[in-house]
C-alpha cells in the first residue's frame, strides 16, 4: 500500500477465459495478481458457451483456423500452449468430457466446471479477485499503471487488457479494451460481428418462409468454405455453416450455398435417364427437407415429370442448386455475434508474450486482440494460449 494505493505485480482487466488463465499462470509463478471484472461473476461467456457444456477446445486447433490481419501471429502461443495442455488441466480436475464432432471437446456435465477449475487454479496462485466494480480511470505514470476500481486506487508495473470484444453486450461485453489500447498508442483493426446469423431481404426474403428448416450444405464466402448445417431463420440464415462464413463475409459480398454437396451438378439429368416418370418435386424431396425442396423447386421453375424437362434445364437447375448465390443485407450484429473479428492490431504486440512493443508492462490477450477463431472451440483455445503466454512473463 502506497499513499492509500494498493500495489500488485500485475493487474488483469477482465475475468473471462483469457484473464482467468493468465491470472492463474502468473499467480502460480509467484506474482501478486489482481484480476478485475465489472461483472458480478467471472467467466460469463464460458458459462453459456456450448449450450452450457462449453466447447472448451478443438483438437485440430492450428493457425489455419483463425482470422487475423497477420495470419502468423497466433502460431507461437498456439504452438506453446496446445489443446492437449488444456485437456491435461481438465483431466487433472477430473472433469469428464467428450468429443462431439470435428474435434470439438465439450464437458459431459456443465460449463460451470471449467469456471470452477480456473478459479481453483487462480486460488492456487493466490490471485486477488475483484468483481462487480466499475473500472474507472486507467493511467500510466513513471512506469506504473494506476487503475481506479470502484472507490479504490490500485497500481502495478504491468497491466493486462483481457476485457474481450463487444459481442453480446447484455453479458457485460464492451469495447473497453479497444479504447484503452488506442489511448496507449496501439492500433485497432475495425471490429465486426463474427460467427453471427446473416439477414436477407428482397427476393431472398422468400427463404424466411423456411424458418426452422435445417440442412447440410457447403457455404462459401470468397475462398472460405465450410461443410456443416445451415438453418433458415425468420430474419435470414444461421446454423454452423453460415456462422462460419459470416466471419469472412463483408457487406455487399455474395455467399454461395451448395445445397447438395454430395451430388454432381448433372445429377438431375442422370435421374431423368433412370426415372423419367418421377416428378421434379418428388426428386428434390428425396434429397432435401420437404419445405426446402418445394421452395427451391418453385424458384427454379421445375414442375412436372423429369422426362418432360429438357436436359439443359435440368443441368442448369443442378448447377444453381450447387452454387445458390445471394447477397445478405447484413448480420444480426454484436447482439447475436459469438465473437468479434478485428480488434487490437497484432502489429503492436509481441507474438511470444502478447506485450505491447512500445509500452513496457502493457499486455493484450484473448478476444480483444485481432485474432478470431472458427466456430468449434477455437476461440477458447486462443484465450487459453494467449493468456498462458502472457502469464509466463508477467
Ligand atoms: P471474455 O468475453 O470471455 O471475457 C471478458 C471479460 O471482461 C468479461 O468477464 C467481461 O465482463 C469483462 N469486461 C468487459 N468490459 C469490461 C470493463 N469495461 N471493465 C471490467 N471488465 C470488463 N468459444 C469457444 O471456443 N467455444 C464455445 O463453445 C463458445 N461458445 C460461445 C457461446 C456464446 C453465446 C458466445 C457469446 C461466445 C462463445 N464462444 C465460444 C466465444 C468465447 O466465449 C470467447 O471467444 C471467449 O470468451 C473470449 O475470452 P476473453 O477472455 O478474451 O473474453
Amino acid at each position: 500500500m502506497r499513499n492509500g494505493t494498493t500495489s500488485f505485480d500485475a493487474i488483469i482487466l477482465g475475468a473471462g477465459a483469457a484473464g482467468l488463465m493468465c491470472a492463474a499462470v502468473a499467480g502460480q509463478r509467484g506474482r501478486r495478481v489482481l484480476l478485475v471484472d465489472h461483472a458480478d461473476e467471472p467467466g460469463k461467456k464460458i458459462l453459456i458457451s456450448g449450450g452450457g457444456r462449453c466447447n472448451f477446445t478443438n483438437v485440430h486447433a492450428g493457425p489455419q483456423n483463425y482470422l487475423s490481419a497477420n495470419p502468423h501471429f497466433m502460431k507461437s502461443a498456439l504452438g506453446r500452449y496446445t489443446p492437449a495442455d488444456f485437456v491435461a488441466l481438465v483431466d487433472e480436475h477430473r472433469i469428464a468430457w467428450h468429443e462431439k464432432t470435428l474435434g470439438q471437446l465439450f464437458c459431459d456435465n456443465s460449463a460451470r466446471q471449467i469456471v470452477a477449475m480456473l478459479l481453483a487454479e487462480c486460488e492456487k496462485g493466490g490471485v486477488t479477485l475483484q468483481l462487480g466494480e466499475t473500472v474507472g480511470q486507467v493511467a500510466h505514470t513513471d512506469g506504473r499503471f494506476c487503475v481506479r476500481v470502484g472507490e479504490r486506487s490500485l497500481e502495478a508495473p504491468q497491466l493486462v487488457l483481457a476485457t474481450g470484444g463487444p459481442s453480446i453486450p447484455k453479458l457485460g461485453a464492451t469495447g473497453f479494451a479497444y479504447d484503452l489500447a488506442r489511448r496507449f498508442g496501439l492500433k485497432v483493426v475495425e471490429p465486426r460481428p463474427a460467427l453471427v446469423p446473416l439477414t436477407l431481404s428482397g427476393e431472398e426474403a422468400l427463404f424466411r418462409e423456411l424458418s426452422g428448416v435445417a440442412t447440410e450444405v457447403v457455404a462459401r464466402s470468397g475462398s472460405a468454405r465450410f461443410r456443416e448445417a445451415a438453418l433458415f431463420t425468420h430474419r435470414g440464415m444461421s446454423g454452423p455453416a453460415i456462422l462460419q462464413v459470416s466471419s469472412y463475409w463483408r457487406h455487399g459480398q455474395a455467399i454461395a450455398i451448395d445445397f447438395l454437396p454430395d451430388d454432381e451438378p448433372g445429377w438431375l439429368v442422370t435421374e431423368k435417364r433412370f426415372r423419367p416418370r418421377a416428378t421434379a418435386a418428388a426428386t428434390l424431396r428425396s434429397k432435401l427437407p420437404v419445405r426446402l425442396a418445394d421452395t427451391l423447386g418453385q424458384r427454379l421453375g421445375l414442375s412436372g415429370e423429369l422426362g418432360s424437362i429438357t436436359d439443359r434445364r435440368l443441368q442448369g437447375a443442378g448447377a444453381t442448386l450447387a452454387g445458390w448465390t445471394f447477397r445478405p443485407n447484413g448480420t444480426e450484429g454484436f447482439a447475436k455475434a459469438e465473437v468479434t473479428v478485428g480488434g487490437i492490431a497484432t502489429a503492436g504486440l509481441s507474438s511470444q508474450t502478447m506485450a505491447a512493443r512500445h509500452l513496457p508492462g502493457l499486455f493484450c490477450i484473448g478476444e480483444a486482440v485481432d485474432v478470431t477463431g472458427w466456430l468449434g472451440g477455437y476461440n477458447f483455445q486462443w484465450a487459453w494460449a494467449s493468456g498462458w503466454a502472457a502469464g509466463q512473463v508477467l
